[in-house]
Formats: C-alpha cells, structure tokens, sequence
C-alpha cells in the first residue's frame, strides 16, 4: 500500500582520516555519528510543497516542478532534492515535510548531507520507490550541492550518511566503488570533536578553489584524476598545485595506514596519522585558520595524541583522539560510530 506518511533519519559524519580525496578518486575513512536530521512527510494529494524547519522556526511552499534556486538557504535543499529526485526518474508526491536536527549547521560533521539524505529516503519512502542504492542516491543528494547549493564537493558525506555502522568506520575507494566496513576498537580511548567557533560553508570557503587546482593539476599532467598520480609527477606541476597534489597522495596513503594501525589496535598510530594529516591540511592544502589552530591546541594540551581539522576546511569542528584518562577540554563531545540513514515509518 502507499503510505500517506513517512519519516526518515540521517546522520552527520565524522570523517577519520582521508580528506579532500573523495573528488580525486581516492581513499577516505569517515563513520556516521548519531547526531543527525529527521525528517516527516505528510502526502497532501497535490503538487504543492510545504516544508518547516523546525528548529529555525522557518517555512517554505512551492510547487513541484517550479522549484526556483534559493541560495545560501536551508530552502534550496529541499527545492534541490524533489527537483533532482524528479530529474532521476523517481517518484515525488506534494506533501507537508517537517525537518529537524540534531547536528549543528556549519560545523563540518555534514548537517547538509544529512539534511539530503533524510529529505531523499522520506520522500522516496512516500513515493513508494524501490530502494536507491547507497551509490546513486549519494549522487544524487550531492547534484544538490553542486547545483543548488554552489558546493562543488564530492560523495564522501551522503555515502558516510546513507552506509555507516556501528562500531565502524568505512573504507571508502572512490575510484573502485568498495566500501569496507573497518572495526574501530578504541577501548578506553575517546575520539571527540571540539568546535573551531568558525562556522564553515564549502559554497563560499576555499572549498570550489581546492578542487579547481587538484583539476588543474590533473590537466597539466595528462592524468584523469589525481589517484593516477605518482610521486614522480609532483615536480611537473608548479606552485601551489604540486602542494595540493602532494597532499592527496600521501593522504591516500595515511588511510590505507590507519586501516592497518586499527587492525593492530595501534592507537598512538593512528594518533601520529592524524598529526600528519592536519600537518599537510594545513601547510600543503592551506586550509587551516587561527582558530582551527588554536582549537588544535587546545585538544593537545588537554591530552589529545592526535588531532586534525575536519571536513571542508577552513573552520568546523576538529577531531580529536584522546589517550586514556586524558579529560577533554570544555565543550568537546565524544563521537561514536553509528548506523547508517534509514526509513522510521512508512
Ligand atoms: C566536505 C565535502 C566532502 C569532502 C570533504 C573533504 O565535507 O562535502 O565531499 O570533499 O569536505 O574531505
């Protein structure tokens, strides 16, 4: 039977190692946390809909099909989602939708592919869809970025959203389409993250330069993506984009060596991959700020054996992975691996 009301969560994600490798075909190891978005929707027979966010006390109504661009707005996700859905083939009914979250916006844990991927699985739920898989739906939440957003990120968060475990992280390999579920073990070893106080936003960050340079690299060296690229190649691009694609390559590999640091239970490891990860954020990616340092700091001098800007950079929250017995600073908050998006009533 098609049912006349539906609703769908989604969570946010941290990201533990692999950054800025998901548009470059590489390697990223992120888990969903259980802060997330949830989202109802009530079918209403016509075309029209209506949308509340809840928590910014905020509404919006428009036709389906005569959705118009909203930018910089929680809108234009919503209107991005039943245009792209559409556009896919999909089913999308006029209903009221009632949002709600748990994630904070702005904070790089990925408010915005929760807020998509909860939208998309209520809405597709009311639409009595068969099931997306977790590839093409990620696809699809993230046209929304790019297009109606101006976000040109990838598919590392709607993946991290729509696929996580609990007591996991996920291997991801953008070039092969393989996601591996990874033990994360910590025993008595906390990971948390601890806000910058610098909200981010990938429209209007440095984030759409990023990926400019790692294309314009990829231009210069007659590769298709930087997964392609070799050590030996970084001498062939000039300044700044030798740093950019340096970053990648060495990113990819730190992944592959946190896998195997989790596998033995090497915390301290794993700790040193994520020091080196911000090291090389910060000085080859040049995305780091004051108060990503200061905040860095303050996860260090309060016990931290690893800690690292997250995310899209340039402000959001810092990851930090604490030794045990060490008391994180005020304000930080433990994260833990969580399952995936799912459908809460259909
Ligand atoms: C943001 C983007 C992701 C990814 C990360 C950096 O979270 O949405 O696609 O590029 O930044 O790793």
């Amino acid at each position: 039977m098609v049912p006349d009301h539906t609703a769908a969560f989604a969570p946010g994600r941290v990201n533990l190692i692999g950054e800025h490798t998901d548009y470059n075909e590489g390697l990223a190891l992120p888990f969903a946390i259980d802060a997330g978005v949830r989202v109802s929707a009530l079918a209403t027979g016509g075309q029209r809909i209506s949308a509340r966010a809840l928590d910014l006390d905020a509404t919006d109504e428009y036709q389906l099909g005569g959705e118009a661009p909203s930018p910089g707005d929680w809108r234009a996700f919503v209107r991005g989602i039943t245009a792209e859905l559409a556009a896919a083939g999909l089913p999308v009914r006029g209903a009221e939708l009632e949002i709600e979250g748990t994630v904070e916006r702005g904070s790089g844990l990925s408010s915005s592919a929760a807020l998509e991927v909860a939208l998309a699985l209520a809405l597709l739920a009311l639409g009595d869809a068969d099931v997306v898989p977790p590839w093409p739906l990620a696809r699809i939440c993230s046209r929304v970025e790019n297009e109606w957003v101006g976000a040109q990120t990838g598919l590392l968060d709607q993946l991290a959203s729509l696929c996580g475990r609990e007591n996991a992280a996920l291997r991801i390999d953008f070039r092969s389409g393989v996601i591996t579920p990874v033990p994360l073990v910590l025993g008595d070893w906390r990971l948390v993250t601890l806000d910058s106080g610098v909200g981010h936003a990938n429209a209007q960050s440095g984030y759409n330069d990023r990926r400019r340079e790692c294309a314009r690299a990829c231009e210069l060296l007659g590769i298709s993506s930087l997964r392609d690229l070799d050590a030996a190649m970084l001498e062939r691009l000039p300044a700044p984009l030798d740093a950019r694609a340096r970053h990648v390559l060495e990113e990819n590999a730190r992944v592959d060596a946190a896998v195997e640091a989790l596998s033995r239970g090497d915390l301290p490891e794993l700790g040193r991959l994520l020091d080196a990860s911000h090291t090389s954020l910060r000085d080859l990616y040049e995305l780091s700020t004051p108060e990503v340092e200061a905040t860095v700091q303050r996860l260090r001098d309060a016990g931290a054996v690893g800690a690292r800007i997250m995310g899209g950079g340039f402000g959001g929250h810092v990851l930090g992975l604490m030794a045990p017995g060490a008391v994180p600073p005020a304000g930080a908050r433990e994260v833990t691996p969580g399952p995936g998006a799912r459908v809460l009533e259909r």
